[in-house]
């Protein structure tokens, strides 16, 4: 016999500054048709709802939610959900894993290294004081890329920038067996890691201990000339400590796409510096129909009380 638990069609709220709602709400109920979509701000009985598909929803609304079961991050990063704090201690945060993500962040990853490696900051320096001079191509083998975070995104992104000839090395908390991407981790290998780094792409969760990490002491275990790629979050990064190590001339370039305030201001001096390309939080989004697989999927789960996938550990904050 079926509960009327069971029976009752489970009400999902979906809010979401940045993603299509109706997409959203069709490409899931192409996957379970029964599932009722309510978009914020249109929540009706607060009650009623028993999950929720966010990504920056304003904080203390999922805290009005009496009866929520599971939270679900369109993100992949979790950092803004976990620093407000009325989020629901007792309810499972689960973050976006999903293929259309990994897939686009490996190919901005790919975009911003090919560029740094053909020298294209260069020459659009060069450009500006009608400046004709080559700088001679090397091989890809060259040039080392440097990639802090070796989870879903950054060993997509280091299997794509291995496949095109780079050399490749990671960092993660934990050591990492990935076929042909040298493995360093934790604190004790961080300066054997940072060593010879051409190319430094920043693919880490935003922590208690993550934050900042892209400082002055950082850039300085660096070689004269590195570029800096940070995509992960923009507390990740000391701002003043990249303005003086590209004056100083340390470091070559930055391509930034997060920040610590997003929209960047118009008046913060990162949009108009020269060694700096400002990307505004454009690296990687889910497709719906992509990612509606992956919540489909846990929203069954959570129906039939299985352990959900993704499932984020607040200890870690990742
Ligand atoms: P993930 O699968 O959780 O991977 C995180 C990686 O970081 C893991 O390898 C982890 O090491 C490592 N790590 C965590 N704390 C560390 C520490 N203290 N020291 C060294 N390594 C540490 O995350 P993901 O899915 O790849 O996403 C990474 C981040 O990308 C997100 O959190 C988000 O901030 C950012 N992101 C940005 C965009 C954008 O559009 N700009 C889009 C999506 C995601 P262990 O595996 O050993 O624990
Ligand atoms: C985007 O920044 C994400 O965390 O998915």
């Amino acid at each position: 016999m079926v509960s009327a638990f069971e029976a009752a069609p489970l009400v999902l709220l979906f809010a979401s500054p940045d993603d299509d709602p109706i997409s959203w709400r069709a490409a899931l109920q192409r996957r379970i048709p029964d599932l009722e979509v309510r978009i914020f701000p249109e929540i009706g009985d607060p009650a009623a709802i028993e999950a929720a598909l966010v990504w920056l929803p304003p904080p203390g609304l999922l805290a009005s939610l009496p009866n929520l079961r599971a939270i679900f991050s369109l993100g992949a990063g979790v950092d803004r959900l976990l620093e407000d704090p009325t989020l629901p201690a007792d309810v499972p945060l689960c973050r976006m894993v999903d293929p259309s993500l990994t897939a686009s962040m490996a190919e901005f990853v790919l975009l911003h290294v090919l560029r740094y490696h053909r020298d294209l900051d260069v020459y659009e320096q060069q450009q500006r004081r009608a400046e004709w001079r080559l700088v001679l191509p090397r091989p890809a083998s060259a040039t080392v890329v440097g990639v802090m975070g070796l989870g879903e995104l950054g060993i997509a992104s280091a299997r794509l920038l291995l496949r095109h000839g780079f050399t490749v090395r990671g960092w993660s908390r934990t050591p990492k067996a990935v076929e042909g991407v040298a493995s360093f981790a934790g604190e004790a290998e961080l300066d054997a890691f940072l060593a010879e780094v051409g190319v430094l792409v920043c693919l880490l969760p935003l922590t208690p201990v993550t934050r900042g990490i892209l400082n002055a002491a950082l850039f300085a275990r660096l070689a004269r000339g590195a570029r800096l790629v940070n995509l992960a979050r923009g507390a990740h990064l000391v701002e003043r400590d990249l303005l003086e190590a590209l004056d100083s001339g340390h470091l070559a370039h930055a391509t930034l796409d997060v920040f610590t305030r997003e929209p960047l201001p118009s008046d913060h001096p990162f949009w108009r510096h020269p060694r700096i390309t400002v990307t505004p939080h454009a690296a990687a989004y889910s497709l719906p129909e992509s990612g509606a697989e992956i919540v489909a999927e846990n929203i069954r789960r959570l129906r039939a009380g299985a352990p959900l996938l993704h499932r984020v550990d607040r200890r870690r904050g990742y």
